[in-house]
C-alpha cells in the first residue's frame, strides 16, 4: 500500500521536528529537506532519525531540479556523506532512504548507504514536461535491484498525465515513485496507489513558509478528506473534472458522504486541459463515474456512448457513468437547478414568470430547458450573441448580446420585460475566473428575484449588487448540492440517506468553507 511521506521544509530542525510531532499520526515517513534548513542547521542532520523516530528520507534537492541547494556538488556530496556517517548497528538511527538523482556518481557513497541498509531512491526531476521517451527512462535508472526509482514531471498537460500513468503501468520495478507536480497533476498524489506509488509527498501547508514541489497537498486534507490510507486497489473512484477546478464544492460533498456511510470510494479533483485525455485517464486508473463542470460539458459529449434523453435534448452532460462499452452521460443540472429555484420562490412551476437568463453555456442549457419545461418565458444574453440566438430558438424564447462585451444594446433594453426572475449561469464572478459583473449596465428595480448559480465566492459582485438594491437573492450553492445527489444515484446507485443527508447539510456551507480557507 502506498505511504505518506510528510516533506519537513523548515529552517530548523527543532521547527521540523515540531510539525513532524503535530502530524505524526498522518505520516508514515519523513522526508527532511537539508536545502530548506539554514546553513547551521545542516552540521546536525546525523541526528534527526534518531530524533524523529520515524523512516526518513534524506535529500538535499538541487536548484536545478526545484529544491534550494545552490552550492556546489562537492559541498553536497560533502552533506551528505555526513548524513550517513557513523552509521549505527541498529538501522532505526539512520536515515531509512537517501533520495540521489540518477546522475549522481559517488559509488562509494552509495555502498556505505547500502551497507548500512539505507535504500536509495534514485530520482528524476523533470521541471520542463516530458521531453523524452520516459518509460524507456523509468526503467534504465535502476542501478542495483534494491533501489526505488522516482520520476517526478512537472506536468502543464492531461496528456502529460496520461503519459507518466502509461509509463507507470510499463513499469516493472516493484518500488517506484511517480510524481505528477503541479495543479494538473494533483490527482497522481491522491492516487498514488493507482499509480503505482510507493509513497506520496505530502506538506503541512498551514505550517510550511516554503512549498517542498508543486502541487504538493495538505497532509490533514490528504489523509482526512481523501482517506489516502484507505485507498486501496478495491477502492471505487470517482472525481470531478473541469479547469480551472479550484473552488467546487463536490470533493468535500462526495467524501464526506463516503466517509459518514463508511464507503469504500474517493472523490478526486481532476483538473484538465483536455476532456479526452482525462477519459483515458480515467479508464486507465478505473474510474467509476465523473461529474463533469466548466468548461467540459459539451466536450464532454463527443466521447459518449451512449445519452440520456435529456442529454440527448439539452446538448449538456453533467455526469458520466463508464461501462464496459464506455462512457454514459446524463444531466443533473436541470433537476438540481429548477427544484432550488422552485423552493426558493415557492412556487410549483415558472408559469406566468417573465426570466432573463444570463449566459448559454454548458449550464445555461439546463436552465433554459427547465425554464421552458416549468412554463416560464425567457430572454437569453449571451457574450456570444449568436450562441444565445441558438439556444434560444429551441424554446422560442428571446435572445441578444451582453452590451459591455461589444454585443448590441438590444438586450439589456429588454431585461425590463423578463425580470421576474433572473439567473446568472456564467462563469464571469467565479474564483479562478474574471472578478466582475456581467451585468454592470443593468440597474436592479429591487423586485427581481436573483439567481448566482456560482457559490466560489458565495457572494459575487453581481449578487452584491442585487443584494443590495433590495433583491431576493440566491446562491449556486443549494443548488449544486442537490445535483450532486442526483449524482450519487447515478454513480452509487441508491440514494442519500435522509438522516445523513440532514448532517450534510447542517455542516453545510460553513464545515465546507472553513475547509477552503484552512
Ligand atoms: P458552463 O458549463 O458552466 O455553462 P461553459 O459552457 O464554458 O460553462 O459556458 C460559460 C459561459 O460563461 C458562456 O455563456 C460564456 O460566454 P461565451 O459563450 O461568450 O463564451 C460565459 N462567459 C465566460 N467568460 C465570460 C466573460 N468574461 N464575459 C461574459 N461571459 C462570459
Amino acid at each position: 500500500m502506498s505511504k505518506i511521506c510528510l516533506c519537513l521544509t523548515a529552517k530548523t530542525i527543532k521547527r521540523n521536528l515540531e510539525i513532524l510531532n503535530k502530524y505524526r499520526k498522518y505520516t508514515d515517513i519523513t522526508e527532511l529537506r537539508v536545502d530548506c534548513l539554514d546553513p547551521d542547521e545542516r552540521l546536525y542532520i546525523r541526528r534527526f532519525p534518531e530524533l524523529a523516530g520515524i523512516p526518513v528520507i534524506l535529500t538535499i534537492r538541487r536548484d536545478i531540479d526545484g529544491g534550494y541547494f545552490t552550492g556546489g556538488e562537492g559541498a553536497r556530496v560533502k552533506l551528505l556523506a555526513n548524513g550517513l556517517a557513523y552509521a549505527n548497528v541498529d538501522s532505526r538511527f539512520n536515515f531509512a532512504y537517501v533520495d540521489i538523482e540518477e546522475d549522481f556518481d559517488v559509488p562509494s557513497l552509495e555502498e556505505a548507504a547500502r551497507t548500512f541498509g539505507t535504500r536509495i531512491i534514485r530520482s528524476c526531476h523533470k521541471l520542463d514536461g516530458i521531453t523524452e521517451d520516459i518509460s524507456a527512462k523509468i526503467n534504465s535508472m535502476q542501478r542495483a535491484g534494491d533501489e526505488i526509482v522516482k520520476l517526478a514531471v512537472a506536468v502543464k498537460t492531461s496528456n502529460e498525465v496520461l503519459q507518466v500513468l502509461r509509463a507507470a503501468k510499463n513499469c516493472t520495478i516493484q518500488d517506484k515513485i511517480m510524481v505528477c507536480m503541479g495543479h494538473y497533476g494533483i490527482y497522481s498524489r491522491i492516487l498514488a496507489e493507482r499509480f503505482g506509488s510507493f509513497l506520496t509527498y505530502s506538506s503541512a501547508l498551514s505550517e510550511s513558509e516554503i512549498a517542498g514541489a508543486p502541487g504538493q497537498m495538505d497532509v490533514c486534507e490528504l489523509s482526512e478528506l481523501y482517506r489516502f490510507r484507505k485507498i486501496t486497489d478495491k477502492t471505487k473512484i470517482y472525481g470531478i473534472v473541469g479547469n480551472p477546478l479550484k473552488s467546487s464544492v463536490s470533493p468535500w460533498f462526495f467524501n464526506t458522504v463516503f466517509s459518514l456511510e463508511n464507503t469504500n470510494a474517493v472523490y478526486v479533483p481532476f483538473p484538465a486541459t483536455s476532456v479526452s485525455d482525462i477519459l483515458d485517464i480515467a479508464e486507465k486508473l478505473e474510474v467509476q463515474g465523473l461529474s463533469i463542470t466548466v468548461p467540459y460539458k459539451e466536450a464532454v459529449l463527443q466521447r459518449l456512448v451512449k445519452r440520456s434523453p435529456i442529454v440527448q435534448f439539452i446538448g449538456a452532460c453533467n455526469t458520466v457513468n463508464y461501462s464496459k462499452d464506455g462512457w454514459i452521460g446524463d444531466n443533473t443540472d436541470c433537476i438540481g437547478f429548477s427544484s432550488s429555484l422552485l423552493d426558493f420562490i415557492g412556487k410549483k412551476n415558472l408559469k406566468y414568470q417573465k426570466i432573463t437568463i444570463i449566459g448559454a453555456g454548458g449550464v445555461a442549457h439546463a436552465v433554459a430547458s427547465e425554464v421552458h419545461r416549468l412554463g416560464g418565458k425567457a430572454l437569453i444574453l449571451n457574450r456570444t450573441a449568436h450562441k444565445a440566438r441558438k439556444l434560444a430558438s429551441n424554446y422560442n424564447f428571446r435572445w441578444g448580446g451582453l452590451p459591455q462585451n461589444g454585443g448590441d444594446s438590444q438586450g439589456i433594453d429588454l431585461i425590463s420585460k423578463y425580470n421576474d426572475i433572473i439567473i446568472q449561469t456564467t462563469s464571469v464572478g467565479m474564483e479562478g475566473y474574471e472578478i466582475s459583473d456581467p451585468l454592470d449596465l443593468y440597474t436592479f428595480s429591487g423586485k427581481e428575484v436573483v439567481m448566482d448559480l456560482i457559490y466560489t465566492p458565495a457572494v459575487t459582485p453581481f449578487l452584491r449588487r442585487a443584494m443590495a438594491a433590495g433583491c431576493r437573492t440566491i446562491n449556486g450553492y443549494d443548488m449544486v448540492i442537490r445535483q450532486a445527489c442526483q449524482q450519487y444515484v447515478r454513480f452509487i446507485g441508491g440514494e442519500i440517506p435522509q438522516k445523513l443527508l440532514s448532517q450534510l447539510n447542517s455542516m453545510g456551507e460553513t464545515a465546507w468553507n472553513k475547509i477552503r480557507s484552512a
